[in-house]
């Protein structure tokens, strides 16, 4: 494409509001000075539209863009505001790489493309109840400044049983539409192997769509994420699709500290024993730890008192241990 002809075409996006196209031209046009030789502008161009797209979509965090599916999405797919960065994630370095991995890609994906290769965009979360996996889905959102959808199969399969395959297209076709994180959690319902005789054929045709359509690119390269308590139930061929696979686990000594530090402040514990703050909390989730420390500070606060114990906080970890422990009755 010629200078001019790119002016106009970028010049119509824009007064379509397709940002998009817009960028991708500006892109082009970013490559063709690249290609002769003046790399100082080019780099000063991609620089610009990195810019503006994260000032668009920081921008975009009211009405329009942001606006909740509706028509035929409307009660398929849930849309929230990120209400988490990275830094509010208690993770150990391993994950915290492979997470700024991912972020990094995502963020330079236009220079990545111009290489002729695609972002890690299809991702799986594998790790216990409460080990913060939904929380890392809004945290990606929140760095990427991008809305977050979160789809869930359960309730997809069951009341839209024999036409699951269908609404699903509709779902991967909005991925393409709609840059964002897409959220398929408590995954296990479409990846594992039912048992129940008449939901085997239906299963199987909804995992062979998803399969089918996890291998479509798209030029939005919005992020596919699935999240699991239940690894063992995946199919083999399902988590050879994936860019990623990030293991969440339980939390160490150093991390049960932060999450307890993280959650109590503003409040000051006096003279904490760690030692017997993590001895309390070890088996318990990551949940369970702020879900703790939270209670004790809002004990502290019905006291009218403006500091926090570690006998508190302790009490409130083993509440936690038997309240685990009568669920468990009562579920045998
Ligand atoms: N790694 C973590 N760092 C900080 N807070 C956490 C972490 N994990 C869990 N939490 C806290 O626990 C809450 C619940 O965690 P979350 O919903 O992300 O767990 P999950 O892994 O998705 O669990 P489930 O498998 O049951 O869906 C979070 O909103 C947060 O307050
Ligand atoms: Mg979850």
């Amino acid at each position: 494409m010629s200078n001019a002809k790119q002016i106009i075409a970028m010049l119509r996006s824009r007064t379509e509001g397709d940002d998009d196209t817009f960028f991708s031209i500006a892109l082009q046009v970013a490559a063709s000075e690249a290609r002769q030789g003046r790399r100082d502008t080019a780099q000063e161009m991609r620089s610009e539209v990195e810019k503006a797209r994260a000032q668009s979509s920081r921008g975009q965090s009211v009405p329009i863009p942001f606006a909740a599916p509706r028509g035929s999405l409307e009660g398929l797919i849930e849309m929230r505001e990120a209400r988490y960065t990275l830094k509010d994630v208690v993770l150990n370095d391993r994950l915290l790489t492979r997470f700024n991995d991912i972020l990094r890609q995502q963020r330079r994906r236009d220079w990545l493309r111009e290489h002729g290769k695609t972002p890690a965009r299809r991702i799986l979360f594998v790790g216990p109840p409460g080990s913060g996996k939904t929380m890392s889905a809004d945290a990606m959102a929140g760095e990427l400044h991008l809305p977050l959808f979160v789809i869930r199969l359960e309730g997809l399969i069951t009341r839209y049983m024999g036409e699951t395959a269908a609404k699903l297209r509709l779902i991967f076709d909005e991925t393409a539409k709609r840059r964002g994180v897409y959220l398929f959690d408590e995954f296990d319902a479409v990846g594992g192997q039912r048992t129940a005789v008449n939901d085997v054929a239906e299963m199987r045709r909804v995992l062979n769509s998803f399969l089918q359509f996890m291998e479509e690119g798209n030029s939005t390269d919005s992020v596919i994420l699935c999240s699991t308590n239940h690894p063992s139930l995946l199919d083999r061929a399902l988590l050879r699709r994936y860019d990623q696979v990030l293991e969440f686990v339980a939390p160490t000594s150093e991390q049960i500290k932060r999450l307890v530090l993280n959650s109590v402040t503003p409040m000051k514990t006096v003279r904490p024993v760690w030692k017997n703050i993590i001895l309390a909390a070890e088996g318990l989730s990551q949940s369970e730890i702020v879900r703790a420390a939270d209670d004790a500070v809002k004990m502290a606060i019905l006291d009218q008192r403006n500091q926090l114990t570690t006998e508190d906080i302790v009490t409130r970890l083993q509440e936690r241990h038997s309240m685990r422990t009568a669920f468990m009755d009562s579920e045998s």
